[in-house]
């Protein structure tokens, strides 16, 4: 088969695959072509399509390495219109911080949906990050007050800054950013990372309960096994948004939080198996009854109440349609702009 492949004589439909080459982004292309305010409007919009049924999506799939201190993802989902598929393959490694290396990777193959053509091949890190702090922006703007003042973050790492920034987008009344994080190091890089777009100052909690105590909105973003917040600290209708846990065994709020807030999930399977939820759930303190519903839902405004007032928690696995969804459009934007890398896999 590879000769035929190989052989451009013999093998006829060369001339139309070659006129699909692949093309390639780096980190840099996806931060030129994929601006925070341009990734919300994006993953809101998978999250509507996909609670009306306009994509696929199975659970990611775990390849668990604990002798390693980390896992691998893969991640498959079709969106429909445009007909795309795509697979992100993703590590999560905390140790890897003290490698000096990032702790999320990702790659991210998009696919045509109809002829199984490979289109784009890119960096899938950046995109993480990217997509997972517009799904905390939507959620931001769906499910918190609209006048939400204090931001609390729980971690100081890579998620928090994109939290952060897509939050900001959303909530322009925000004028008080508190951060906790043991590692000083963490803290000092978010605050020069957020010094582009944020001039206030940041103030720096001693403790969990520092941090949170009265705030409008918050942010967890770490890879606790643990509950860090507690339930008698938090205000009432605050919104939470449970971002760290996305991985069995997982944990960064006390159940009791959840016993007390309306759940709203990403997606029902991925957060029983891996979300905030899913200790609480093994251990018999939550059940899954209890989650109201999709954000998808609430966008497409199934869920009928208004949130805004509620004490709520966004419990986020990360899913795949916000990478393809994301992957596509920059790929559809790149392509009206010209000048792409390309590679041809068939030469
Ligand atoms: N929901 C999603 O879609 C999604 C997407 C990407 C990553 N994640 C998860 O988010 C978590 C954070 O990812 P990241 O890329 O920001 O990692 P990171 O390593 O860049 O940052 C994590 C930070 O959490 C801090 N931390 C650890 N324990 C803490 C505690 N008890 N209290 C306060 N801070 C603490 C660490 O010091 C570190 O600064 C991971 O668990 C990752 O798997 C979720």
């Amino acid at each position: 088969l590879s000769k035929i492949l190989l052989d451009p004589a013999g093998f006829p439909f060369r001339d139309w695959i070659m006129k699909h080459a692949v093309h390639l982004f780096s980190s840099s292309d996806i931060q030129e072509l994929y601006p925070i305010s341009e990734a919300v409007r994006v993953i809101e919009k998978a999250f509507l399509h996909h609670a009306l049924g306009k994509s696929r999506m199975p659970s990611k799939i775990y390849l668990d390495l604990p002798e390693y201190g980390g896992d691998f993802r893969a991640m498959p989902a079709a969106l429909f219109s445009p007909p795309v598929a795509g697979i992100k393959w993703v590590n999560s490694h905390p140790s890897n911080r003290k490698r000096g290396i990032p702790t999320v990777m990702a790659m991210v193959i998009v696919n045509d949906a109809k002829t199984a053509l490979p289109l784009a091949i890119m960096d899938g890190t950046l995109l993480t990050n990217l997509r997972t702090g517009a799904a905390g922006a939507v959620a931001v703007k769906h499910l918190s007050r609209r006048k939400a003042k204090r931001l609390a973050l729980i971690g100081a790492g890579a998620q928090a800054l994109f939290q952060t920034r897509a939050i900001l987008s959303v909530r322009d009344s925000i004028d008080e950013i508190r951060i906790y994080d043991p590692l000083q190091k963490s803290i000092r890089s978010f605050e020069a990372s957020l010094a582009e777009t944020y001039t206030k100052a940041i103030r720096v909690a001693k403790t969990a309960r520092q941090c949170v105590e009265g705030a409008d909105i918050v942010v967890t973003t770490t890879p606790s096994r643990k509950p860090i917040v507690k339930r008698e600290w938090l205000a009432d209708g605050v919104h939470i948004n449970a971002i760290g846990a996305d991985a069995p065994g997982k944990q960064e709020l006390d159940p009791e939080i959840l016993n007390h807030a309306t759940v709203i999930v990403d997606d029902r399977d991925q957060a029983t198996h891996s979300g905030e939820i899913n200790i609480p759930v093994n251990r018999g303190q939550f059940s899954p009854k209890k989650i109201a519903s999709t954000l998808g839902e609430v966008i497409a405004k199934k869920s009928g109440k208004s949130l805004e007032t509620r004490t709520t928690v966004f419990d986020s696995t990360g899913l795949a349609i916000q990478d393809i969804a994301s992957a596509a459009y920059i790929l559809a934007k790149a392509k009206k702009r010209g000048d792409l890398a390309t590679f041809d896999f068939f030469s």
